[in-house]
């Protein structure tokens, strides 16, 4: 049987805390799939649609006021659920690759582990949202929250509602990443973000590389 577009479409989520250089780390596997001539597309998480920039602007401005931690999760989930119907599932019928900045770990890392929601609570809410849909493999940068925040400091003076939760928030959010790829080992492959950008980049081109001679040579 000839192969479909959607043995080839490939979903690959980046992940981890502010700070941790993940959308660096994107641009990059964005230009090896452009180098090798497969189509794609990028896009990011709270937004990557009209609708979803504008929840986007809700839940990260710093004047938001407040926001239950239940409409955070609820807003978190409603553009995700946009951004699905929009753009990824299109795109991965189409047969292009989906490199996302950020997915649902991101919920569960922030909001179960950060808000210490608990992810058995939230999850079966972001699995409906997302029609059970999960990327193919996920990319965790790991880094020290210290070197995150003094990164974050170094690239813009105002901070947004997220980044401006204090450290140990972000230490919660680092260790619920970990968990969570320490459960699906298959899914997340983990990149040492402390280490300088070249090595870091040259890590992720390995990575991709295998990725897109698996893809092909499971045609
Ligand atoms: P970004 O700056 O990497 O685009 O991420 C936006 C912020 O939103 C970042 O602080 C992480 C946070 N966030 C959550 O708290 N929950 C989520 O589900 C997502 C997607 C992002």
């Amino acid at each position: 049987m000839n192969p479909g577009p959607l043995d080839m479409a490939r979903f690959i989520s980046f992940e981890g805390i502010d700070g941790c250089g993940k959308s660096t780390l994107l641009e990059e596997a964005g230009r090896l799939l452009q180098e090798r001539g497969v189509s794609y597309v990028t896009t990011r998480e709270p937004g990557g649609t009209p609708l979803g920039e504008r929840i986007r602007k809700m839940l990260l401005s710093p004047s938001a006021g407040h926001i239950s931690l239940v409409t955070e999760v609820l807003l978190y989930a409603a553009s995700r659920a946009q951004l699905l119907d929009e753009v990824i599932l299109p795109a991965l019928k189409r047969g292009d690759w989906v490199l996302s900045d950020r997915y649902l770990d991101a919920t569960l890392a922030y909001q179960g582990y950060g808000r210490c929601l608990g992810v058995h609570t939230i999850r079966p809410v972001l699995q409906w949202a997302t029609q059970g849909l999960l990327p193919h493999k996920t990319i965790l940068v790991d880094c020290p929250v210290p070197l995150a925040i003094s990164r974050i400091h170094s690239r813009s003076e105002t901070l947004d509602r997220m980044e401006q939760e204090n450290g140990a928030f972000h230490e919660r959010v680092r260790q619920g990443y970990l968990e969570l790829a320490a459960a699906e080992p298959g899914r997340f492959v983990l990149i040492d973000g402390s280490r300088p950008l070249e090595e870091v980049l040259k890590v992720l081109r390995e990575v991709f590389s295998r990725w897109l001679e698996t893809a092909f040579h499971s045609l």
